[in-house]
């Protein structure tokens, strides 16, 4: 798009006042609404694309991505933000997102509200598909459409005079109360770290590398520093502590410094502080760069040739080698009755969290930094903070802000570093926010897999044999990518009994954007693989493919594929009897169906020490604050700690509040592997039990203020998979899951069943919305979403184009929650962040299968019937109107 060149004063009018605010080149409405009007209700997801709606406001009437109107261009226009609509309406939003569940993080809604208000005003009865159709320029990742839809049939509704049903206020185990503040998020009210500010802020941009792999010559500031308002540019030279960073090794530099190389399109070589946002970028785009170029290492195999050049300076190109043997896996496979092969390949993908990252640090009087994180680990983030600016742990204050989805993005540093020392510099508070663009470049991704996998059974169908060989492209710095392909490697066989076992797993570092955690860690790969030569091995016993799968499935005291044996809360029979009739319907009917099974470990395991931490505080105003280590993105964290202490206390959930910052020592690492209901819901019951003797001694809150109940819970009980022990405990817990895909007579896909083992309920809305959201992304995963890079650049940035499924194109799901009580839970509670996708793509393969024949053995399967039935590639950004260009 072009702006209009200049700068001025624009006059308008925002929820019924006239405001005059100032704006210059470059910035759109949606600047102006944020910055001088001090609204940060539309926010700021995929600006200036136009692509995901979070931004939206009603602009003289009608709904509009506020990010394509160009600031010069909004002159005499009346724009109406979820803080002006009627009291009445807001009351109905809030009250409807809250009882439906029908919001995570919360990112997204604001702008849907908007456009839901529009609707209604239009449509005061609208269908299901007519909200889905309202939406279509609307991207929610978390929800999937499902539970954000009733919100809105349930605001029609209160509109004609019923009623917006109630959630019961308090509750603890198994209660469906509302989310931990969901009316604020509702009406944009509760802030993410880039609707923050302090007066005297200044504004952070970043130098990224235009090259995938080159040589730095030469990093030149001048051109930078001499804008006005610029007021800092700092580049490696600046970095007073240690520069390389990294979750496990310290490979991956803040800033990559002159004579070093680059190694990805998402490397740091300046980061600016200036007075305006503006400025900043206007900056960092001055900082001149010198490259040598270099022939970019672009695949495993170019990776781990013998004459390959060395990526990263601080390891080998063969990051990780993981194996698992158990019995003789080539004789089985010889000698089994029916055997299978085939070479499947998944793709590298987007998280697409709505909210880009950002961060925000605020010099302290006494010396201190206030760092405002989104991270998933906020200790892991201090740490390495301290660590660059050289300083002790202690002088980084770090606090939580609940961030607007991660889905594993999040968990290394982005821009926390350069934030800091941008503040560190200059002693001011500085904010520096990632455009979409740049978000896309630098985090780490999903891991292209390309799988080899051998499979054989016998004459009835009973699993003989797995041979499996991963290798995944983990790109320019390790992150977690190593974990990722020993997640692939130790889930290889699913949920089945396997006495057989070959796998090894490789990660290979190349000049690609890093790939490290994403929702599901390497299990949906190894699942896409598992299932599909499960389906071929059913066809050649002449097998229904639900029986093979119930006849594999594992039970109490088998061992899985690592050689853990399980004897606990193994829900994998349970899910898969769940579906039975559904599943023998459809056959009946001759509708093209499929399925699939997983199953996903909760918490990290393979032998390293975990940790549960928290502390109950009671306050002077009559609250608990409840402090936990780890991070909520939208999939209810608090909520559950909270109906963990009312289960305990019996307190209602009013008195609690849930924090996550450095008042108390409480690093757990990262909000990952589905352990934060497992530890952090251990950690808090096992302090709240202490509070409860006190209460139960007679005592009343008012006079425990100040008290402080404690609890720190370390697991230190799983083995690492090169132990070498024959059945080592390679993780705490696992939960299970069999999906089914039903298509309709086009192909399309129609229904989801997902059947799904939790160990026990918590709170059924949240359950079932982390499953409706992961099935979304899992359909995506499945059909449309990929993320292709061309000399290590991706080719495209578009929203759009990513793949991300809309919500017209979001099929019926049925959850169906299974309880097999995990014994090392908080009351039998498990993780089911991830597993919510691991069978998906597996189960529309074999749908599609049973649809045209095709085994399709490569991913996004974009060739089908079901992926042409979607949105995606054929939505277009509306043309601005005349008035706007
Ligand atoms: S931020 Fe404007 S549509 Fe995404
Ligand atoms: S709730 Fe919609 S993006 Fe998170």
């Amino acid at each position: 798009m072009t702006f209009e060149p200049g700068q001025g004063v624009v006059r308008l009018t925002v929820n019924g006042a006239a405001r005059e605010a100032p704006w210059r080149d470059g910035e759109t409405l949606l600047d102006v609404l944020r910055g001088p009007c001090g609204i940060t209700s539309p926010k700021r997801g995929c600006a200036p694309q136009g692509q995901c709606g979070a931004c939206v406001a009603l602009v003289d009437g009608a709904p509009h991505a506020t990010c394509t109107i160009p600031a010069g261009s909004a002159e005499g226009l009346t724009v109406v933000t979820v803080e002006g609509l009627p009291a009445s309406e807001r009351e109905h939003f809030s009250s409807a997102f809250a009882a439906t569940h029908g919001l995570q993080c919360g990112f997204c809604i604001p702008g849907v509200v908007l456009r839901a208000h529009h609707l209604l005003e239009q449509e005061p009865e609208p269908t299901r598909a007519q909200v889905a159709a309202a939406l279509g320029e609307h991207l929610c990742r978390c929800t999937g459409w499902v539970k954000l839809i009733d919100a809105i049939l349930a605001v029609g509704k209160a509109r004609r005079g019923h009623p917006v049903p109630e959630l019961p206020a308090t509750g603890g185990m198994g209660a469906r109360i509302a989310r931990y503040r969901t009316h604020e998020l509702a009406l944009g009210e509760r802030p993410f770290v880039d609707d923050l500010s302090r007066p005297g802020m200044l504004f952070g941009a970043v130098t990224l590398s235009a090259h995938a792999r080159a040589r730095v010559i030469r990093v030149d500031t001048t051109r930078a520093r001499a804008i006005p308002g610029v007021v800092a540019v700092a580049t490696a030279r600046d970095v007073p502590g240690e520069r390389w960073n990294g979750l496990i090794h310290a490979d991956w530099p803040a800033f990559v410094a002159e004579g070093e190389e680059v190694r990805y399109v998402g490397d740091v070589l300046a980061a600016v502080a200036a007075e305006s946002e503006v400025v900043a970028r206007q900056a960092a785009a001055l900082v001149e760069v010198e490259y040598e170029l270099l022939t970019p290492v672009l695949s495993v195999e170019d990776s781990l040739a013998p004459d390959a050049p060395r990526v990263n300076p601080r390891h080998e190109n063969l990051l990780s080698h993981s194996v698992i043997r158990r019995g003789d896996c080539a004789t089985a496979l010889a000698s089994s009755a029916h055997q299978v092969s085939g070479t499947w390949q998944t793709q590298r993908i987007e998280h697409l969290f709505l909210e880009p990252e950002c961060a925000f640090v605020v010099p302290l009087e006494d010396g201190r930094l206030h760092l405002y994180t989104q991270g998933q680990g906020v200790f892991d983030d201090r740490h390495q903070v301290a660590r660059l600016l050289g300083i002790e742990e202690e002088r980084v204050f770090v606090e939580l802000v609940p961030n607007g989805g991660a889905f594993g993005g999040k968990e290394d540093l982005s821009v926390q570093a350069h934030a800091a020392l941008l503040a560190w510099i200059t002693q001011r508070p500085v904010k520096l926010a990632l455009s979409r663009h740049e978000s896309i470049r630098m985090h780490p991704k999903r891991h292209p897999v390309r799988i080899e996998l051998a499979a054989a059974c016998d004459t009835e169908g009973r699993l003989t044999a797995v041979h499996a060989r991963f290798s995944g492209d983990s790109g320019a710095y390790a992150s977690v990518g190593m974990k990722v392909l020993e997640r692939a490697a130790g889930h290889a066989c699913g949920p089945y009994r396997v006495p057989n076992v070959d796998v090894e797993a490789v990660a290979a570092y190349t000049n690609n954007p890093p790939c490290g955690a994403m929702r599901g860690f390497g299990v949906p790969q190894a699942a896409f693989a598992l299932e599909g030569a499960l389906d071929l091995l059913a066809a050649k016993c002449g097998l229904d493919r639900w029986e093979i799968r119930w006849r594999n499935a594992i039970d109490e005291g088998d061992e899985i594929t690592t050689g853990q044996r399980l004897m606990k809360s193994v829900g994998i029979k349970a899910t898969l009897a769940a579906v039975r009739e559904p599943w023998q319907a459809l056959m009946r009917d001759g509708r093209h169906a499929g399925i699939a099974c997983g199953l996903k470990n909760s918490g990290l395991g393979n032998g390293v020490v975990e940790w549960g931490k928290a502390r109950l505080v009671v306050e002077a105003d009559g609250t608990v604050s409840v402090y936990n280590g780890y991070t909520e993105m939208g999939q209810g964290l608090l909520t559950v700690l909270v109906q963990f202490s009312v289960e305990v206390t019996g307190l209602p959930a009013s008195v609690f509040r849930p924090k996550v910052d450095a008042t108390f020592a409480l690093g757990c690492g990262q909000t990952t592997g589905s352990r934060g209901t497992l530890f952090a819901g251990r950690a808090v019951t096992s302090a709240a039990r202490k509070l409860r003797v006190d209460l139960d001694a007679g005592h009343t809150l008012a006079a425990l203020v100040g008290n402080v109940y404690a609890a720190d819970e370390v697991v230190d009980d799983t083995t690492s998979l090169a132990s070498g022990v024959a059945h080592p405990k390679t993780h705490t817990s696992y939960g299970f899951a069999t999906q089914v895909v039903v298509l309709d007579a086009a192909g399309r896909v129609e229904r989801v069943i997902a059947a799904h083992d939790v160990g026990r309920v918590v709170n059924p809305g949240l359950c079932e919305g982390q499953i409706e959201g992961a099935v979304h992304m899992g359909l995506g995963y499945a059909l449309t979403e990929e993320l292709p890079c061309v000399d290590g650049m991706p080719i495209t940035f578009s929203l759009y184009q990513l793949g991300a499924l809309r919500a017209k194109d979001m099929p019926e799901v049925e959850v169906i929650l299974v309880e097999a009580p995990e014994p090392e839970g908080p009351f039998g509670a498990k993780g089911l962040g991830e597993i919510g996708l691991v069978p998906t793509a597996a189960a529309v393969a074999s749908a599609l299968e049973s649809f045209d024949g095709v085994r399709r053995m490569r991913l996004p399967m974009k060739d089908s019937p079901a992926a042409r039935a979607t949105s995606v590639g054929k939505i277009r950004t509306k043309a601005p109107r005349e008035s706007w260009r």
